[in-house]
């Protein structure tokens, strides 16, 4: 991706303007260059200072601030924006906004930079319900600003409705991924991706079950750059995976291999391209018992009898042949031919292979690193991609997939 974006964030005058703090915060850990403008009303609930340690920038305030003049001014504060963030907007900078107004730093910022401007409005429900300031919103969006909707809930005043600032790890999220789809060629726009990720689960009885270490990362990763790239994207997870879903991707929760199957056939039906990146069990047991196995007096083993999983990958490719079928494989050793034979076995349209007998990379890391082979009517036959983080492996992985999208024709 290509460098993160300078972010002026705009406070404007509300209770949820505690959250801004976080967000600055975060979006500065996330790798962005943070500045922060106030309104008088936004200063009323929380202090520039705390801004000002938050990013270790002067904070503004004021429109005509002779000493701000001399360093960053309104127009310089514009330019240097990439995107513009007002959180919290209140209703109150929605109406000026909608106006054209010009009458203190933030609406003057808003009409002088060329960045896009994300509004993320907060306020009582009832404002929030009010026609009028419906309308300013909508007048807002024609002018091609973008609104994060709120979220609905318990709100400061003990009211319940919408009109509550989303919690800051979700708006720096949404934030991100808005700013990333603007940045990133639109390669899978109208396609729908299913992805499968983490481990499934097989019950042995009522309370154990048989698993593996995958924790899902890559597949997660993968169905952000998918979003990214402009794909919806539904992703069909195993229920240990922990991980939060990326904003704007579906996910389906499964235990079982049957389970993960099931949920595939459906949802594929209406697909473009499939990810099996989930370490499925290759076995079952063949009878789950219905309750606790004990242990007896004496006993000192115990044998399970297993029985063989479906090839969820395999059996997606042959009921659904047009699509675009990417797989995963884990070796530690003879990489290459392993990975074609399963490319060829699963009449697969790509694989992506890592050498797990490196520590450093696969399950649990933040890193990776793999080789991906092709099927050979694209041609191409392999391409290397050196290890990197999961997020910057699945960016690859997208312009392969968009690679061969062109050549299948989807
Ligand atoms: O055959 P192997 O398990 O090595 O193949 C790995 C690839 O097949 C991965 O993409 C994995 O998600 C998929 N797979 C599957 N269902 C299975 C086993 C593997 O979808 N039962």
């Amino acid at each position: 991706m290509n460098r993160l974006p300078n972010i002026l964030l705009a406070v404007t005058g509300g209770i949820a303007a505690y959250k801004s703090a976080v967000l600055a915060r975060l979006l500065i850990k996330s790798g962005c260059q943070v500045r922060v403008m106030m309104t008088a009303g936004a200063c009323e609930f929380i202090t520039p200072l705390t801004f000002q340690a938050l990013t270790g920038q002067a904070v503004h305030t004021e429109l005509l601030d002779e000493t701000a003049e001399l360093g960053m001014g309104h127009i310089e504060l514009a330019k240097w924006a990439d995107l513009v963030v007002v959180a919290p907007a209140s209703a109150n900078t929605i109406a000026k906004l909608a106006g054209g107004f010009a009458d203190n730093l933030v609406t003057t910022v808003c009409l002088a930079t060329d960045a896009p401007i994300l509004i993320a409005p907060a306020m009582n429900q009832q404002m929030w319900a009010n026609v009028i300031v419906q309308d300013n919103l909508k007048k807002l969006r024609q002018f091609g600003h973008h609104v994060i909707s709120p979220d609905s809930g318990e709100q400061a005043c003990g009211d319940v409705g919408a009109g509550r600032l989303p919690e800051p790890e979700d708006l720096c999220e949404r934030i991100l991924a808005f700013y990333a789809r603007r940045q990133i060629p639109q390669s899978l726009l109208g396609k729908t991706v299913v992805i499968t990720a983490g481990s499934t689960i097989e019950p042995i009885d009522p309370v154990r079950f048989l698993s593996n270490h995958s924790t899902g990362k890559m597949g997660y990763a993968l169905a952000s750059a998918c979003r990214d790239a402009g794909a919806d994207v539904i992703l069909v997870s195993g229920k240990r995976v922990v991980l939060q879903t990326p904003y704007g991707v579906k996910k389906m929760t499964v235990g079982t291999a049957d389970e993960m199957l099931q949920t595939c056939l459906s949802v594929c039906q209406r697909a473009d391209v499939f990810i099996a990146t989930a370490a499925v069990a290759d076995f079952k047991m063949a009878s789950v018992a219905t309750h606790k196995i004990k242990k007896t007096q004496g006993q000192e083993s115990m044998t399970l009898e297993l029985v063989k999983n479906p090839d969820i990958l395999a059996t997606i490719c042959s009921a659904y042949p047009n699509l675009l079928a990417v797989g995963f494989a884990a070796e530690t050793q003879d990489t290459e031919n392993y990975a074609k034979a399963k490319l060829a076995a699963k009449r697969l349209d790509m694989i992506a292979v890592n050498d797990v007998s490196d520590q450093s990379i696969g399950f649990g890391s933040d890193d990776n690193a793999m080789t991906v082979f092709f099927a050979e009517r694209y041609g191409e036959l392999s391409v290397d991609l050196p290890k990197a983080s999961k997020a910057n492996i699945a960016e690859q992985l997208v312009r392969c997939i968009a690679k061969i999208i062109d050549k299948k024709s989807l």
